[in-house]
């Protein structure tokens, strides 16, 4: 199989290409979508067949969750066992948008989904495509970023198509996606809640809008056959297939061994780079340049990836977790 491309506007989706794409979906196939922070592999989340070949489309284990997408508080509550105050109040806040919170599940989620678990991880996308999307196919789609499993994840179509290209069968195409890294996933089930995947909305401004503390990183154990409680057990994740090491910014003059690029946020010039690349020192835009930047270099058959070690700050947090991720 050899997945077709079908290009649509980001702004103003064509109504004929999301009917013929919401259509693929319910009927079990796998499409593969933009939502605002990377492209997702999506698969009817109602449809335990159809969520199987997500798994083995990615090479994912099956204890690992996938994120449900859905049109809005009411779609997720059909999905949620309970639903409260705080998610209440988060979802005013943050959707659409890149937040996925994890709640209790009702018995219309299938165990493919949650890897057999008892709870499910919702987002509402802030994408017009996804949206556009979720609404024509009036079913819940269970989606993970639409690489395989530990690889970088795509933030363009074309990403996608190399990648996965030959396991599924339909990428919808809008450009590249603006916020560059996953969603931030919010543990509900805890008082205090808990981060277990930092990302573009932080801590501090989940705590902000209910009013308690939130906690964050400091991955749960979990017992051997468990569902993965966060992506942190997974040791190699988010990575390109070239060697990437992480340098704090007084170490950059010291020259690496071998066909070298650098992706700074100093001005420094190292001696000897392939190719040397400045990110914002913005830690949102920095984010939505990363994962095009890390793909780019990867094509390049270097022998490392030399990156500047972002500060140690909360604003941080989350790109700093995609790179040390990146660099096991
Ligand atoms: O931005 C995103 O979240 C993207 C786009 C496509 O929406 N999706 C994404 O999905 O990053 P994925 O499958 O690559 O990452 C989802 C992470 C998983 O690593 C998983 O550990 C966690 O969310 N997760 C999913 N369901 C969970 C659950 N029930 N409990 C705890 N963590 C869960
Ligand atoms: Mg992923």
């Amino acid at each position: 199989m050899t997945a077709r491309l079908l290009t649509v506007d980001a702004a103003a989706p064509d109504a004929a290409v999301i009917s013929e794409a919401a259509a693929a979906l319910r009927a079990g196939c796998l499409v593969a979508f933009p939502t605002e922070t990377v492209y997702g592999l999506g698969a009817n989340a109602l449809d335990p067949v159809a969520v199987a070949r997500i798994f083995a489309a990615k090479g994912r284990p099956a204890t690992n969750p996938l994120i449900v997408h859905v049109t809005g508080p009411a779609q997720a509550l059909e999905l949620a066992a309970v639903w409260p105050p705080e998610a209440v109040l988060l979802a005013q806040r943050f959707w659409p948008g890149p937040l996925s919170l994890v709640l209790p599940r009702t018995g219309r989620v299938c165990d493919a989904v949650t890897g057999g678990g008892p709870t499910v991880a919702l987002r509402m996308p802030a994408h017009p495509v996804a949206l556009a999307l979720l609404e024509a196919a009036g079913v819940p789609a269970a989606a993970p970023s639409a690489n395989r499993s530990t690889r970088l994840s795509p933030t363009t179509a074309q990403h996608v198509a190399r990648q996965l290209g030959g396991q599924i069968d339909i990428i919808l195409d809008a450009g590249p996606c603006a916020g560059g890294i996953e969603s931030t996933v919010l543990d509900l089930t805890t008082l205090p809640p808990r981060v277990l995947r930092p990302g573009l909305i932080t801590a501090a401004e989940i705590s902000a809008v209910i009013a308690m503390p939130v906690e964050s990183g400091g991955h749960m154990p979990r017992r051997r056959g468990q569902p993965a409680k966060s992506p942190g057990q997974m040791a190699r994740h988010y990575a390109p297939l070239t060697r990437l090491v992480l340098t704090p910014p007084d170490q950059l003059t010291a020259p690496a061994c071998g066909r070298a690029a650098y992706v700074l946020l100093s001005t420094e010039e190292p001696a000897g780079a392939v190719e040397t690349i400045r990110l914002p020192s913005d830690p949102r835009r920095y984010a939505a340049r990363l994962y095009a930047t890390l793909h780019h270099l990867d094509e390049l058959g270097l022998d490392v990836i030399v990156v500047e070690m972002p500060p140690d700050t909360p604003d941080w947090a989350a790109v700093r977790d995609r790179l040390m991720r990146a660099a096991r």
